[in-house]
């Protein structure tokens, strides 16, 4: 059975949400392989809204099961009123239906302290994190000091290994000029508390799922955030602490690399990104506003309001070519509806210099100015489309043109927020690469 990784191939808030849900129905296990409550995926369903941080967005299944991997930084207090709210609705009835890794990585209270503290000190020229613990978490992962979902399990590790980390924390945090009021013994007690309460869930996720694939079960892997927010790859360091890109789904899961079948991207018809860094068709006019109060463009996580700015051609080849992406799926096409003319950057300019690929070095892409080549709008409303064919002539030519300059091949098109409000061209489950 095919295995299929969906990431996003901008900024992030793509609607990845939206595009696993309704992917979900194909696949047998959805899992989330990096990324931390940073994300927020939006799922509506018969007008009904669901916003997921942690627990995958196949979760309105009852019968799918959903993984948390090693990869994810989970915050255990976020990840248990998750729980109970997906409960209080009658979702989650079964606990086999979520598996949290026992390796994932634990947000503590000092990892939250210090990345508000720091953002705080940095000014004018922060990041903008959504202030979740997400850098600090993965910093001490990779200094191999990090806490574990195994380690909330174990009263005595626990109390061990908090004693390590808070008095190191509260020093960072007293230089950052910020502090965290909270006591040792306390703090044990909280997390051995939230590692009870997540107990039932955790194993071991890898195992479960090499299981799962020998039993015959189909994958779906949620990345979250987007590949221009890649540690590696996207525009550092204006990124988060993560592999964003689709490489990552093996690594943070698990699962081996031949595992994995097709890889979907996820992207806007236009653009959009929180906080800092480079953003060269970013639109700060009218036009940019009115995207963002059409496409009701402010974050499912922070709430903050999102920059707006047309469709990014380089942006998008570059996602093509650092995922290896077998196809797009196009979002929020329904919000230009109205937009008598419509951009897409298919070029930047920097000074006397010119690039039709994404330029590597942040200083450049900062004074990148885009070149847009300009196509005809459209004034029909798209929400009631489901055929391809149904589509308003101009509305097709712009996906086509934007699909010709990424170099890649559209596998569905989105018209509202409503799971049902989706154009599937190719099903990435049923066909063959
Ligand atoms: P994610 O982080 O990639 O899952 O995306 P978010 O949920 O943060 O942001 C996407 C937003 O767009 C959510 O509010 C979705 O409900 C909404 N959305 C998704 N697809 C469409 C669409 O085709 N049309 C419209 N109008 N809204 C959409
Ligand atoms: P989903 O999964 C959009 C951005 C933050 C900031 C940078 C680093 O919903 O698409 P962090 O808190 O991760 O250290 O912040 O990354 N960011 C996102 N932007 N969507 C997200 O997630 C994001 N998660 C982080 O705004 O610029
Ligand atoms: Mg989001």
């Amino acid at each position: 059975m095919p295995n299929v990784v969906v990431i996003g191939a901008q900024w992030g808030d793509e609607g990845k949400g939206k595009v696993v849900d309704l992917l979900t129905q194909h696949a047998d296990v959805v899992v989330r392989f990096q990324g931390g409550n940073n994300a927020g995926h939006t799922l509506v369903v018969d007008g009904q809204k669901t916003v997921l941080h942690l627990i995958p967005s196949g979760i309105l299944h009852p019968g799918k099961a959903c993984v948390i991997g090693n990869g994810v930084v989970v915050d255990p207090e976020v990840l248990a009123h998750e729980i109970d709210a997906l409960k209080a609705r009658g979702l989650l009835q079964d606990d086999g239906q979520l598996v949290l890794s026992l390796d994932a990585h634990v947000i503590m209270p000092w990892h939250k302290a210090i990345d508000i503290a720091r953002e705080q000190r940095m000014g004018a020229g922060k990041i903008g994190t959504t202030g979740r613990g997400i850098g600090p978490t993965y910093e001490d992962k990779v200094a191999r000091r990090g806490l574990r979902i195994r380690d909330l399990l174990d009263e005595a590790r626990l109390t061990r290994k908090v004693k390590e980390r808070l008095g190191p924390a509260r020093e960072e945090l007293a230089r950052l000029g910020g502090k965290l009021d909270v006591e040792e013994a306390a703090l044990v007690k909280t997390f051995a508390a939230l590692g009870q309460k997540l107990a039932p869930f955790a194993r071991d996720a890898s195992l479960w799922l090499y299981r799962a694939i020998q039993a015959g079960k189909s994958l779906l892997f949620e990345g979250a955030q987007g590949t221009l927010l890649d540690v590696d790859h996207g525009t550092y360091p204006f990124v988060t602490s993560s592999n964003t890109v689709a490489g990552n789904a093996a690594t943070g899961s698990g699962v081996g690399p031949t595992a994995i079948d097709r890889v979907i991207g996820i992207t806007k018809a236009y653009s959009t990104r929180v906080g800092g860094g480079p953003y060269p068709s970013e639109l700060k006019d009218e036009t940019g506003e009115k995207l963002r109060r059409i496409g009701g463009e402010f974050g499912a996580t922070t709430g903050r309001p999102r920059r707006t700015g047309w469709m990014d051609a380089l942006a998008l080849r570059y996602a093509v070519r650092v995922n290896g992406l077998d196809g797009v799926a196009v979002t929020k096409l329904d919000v230009l509806t109205g937009f008598s003319e419509i951009k897409i950057a298919v070029a930047y300019r920097c000074g006397t210099q010119s690039f039709d690929e994404m330029p590597s070095d942040l200083e450049t892409l900062e004074r990148c100015e885009a070149v847009y080549e300009s196509l005809p709008g459209w004034t029909e409303k798209l929400d009631g489309v489901r055929r391809w064919e149904d589509l308003p002539k101009n509305a097709r030519s712009y996906v086509e043109r934007m699909a010709k300059l990424a170099g890649v091949k559209v596998v569905a098109v989105s018209v509202g927020a409503d799971r049902g409000e989706t154009i599937v061209l190719e099903n990435p489950f049923t066909v063959a690469r």
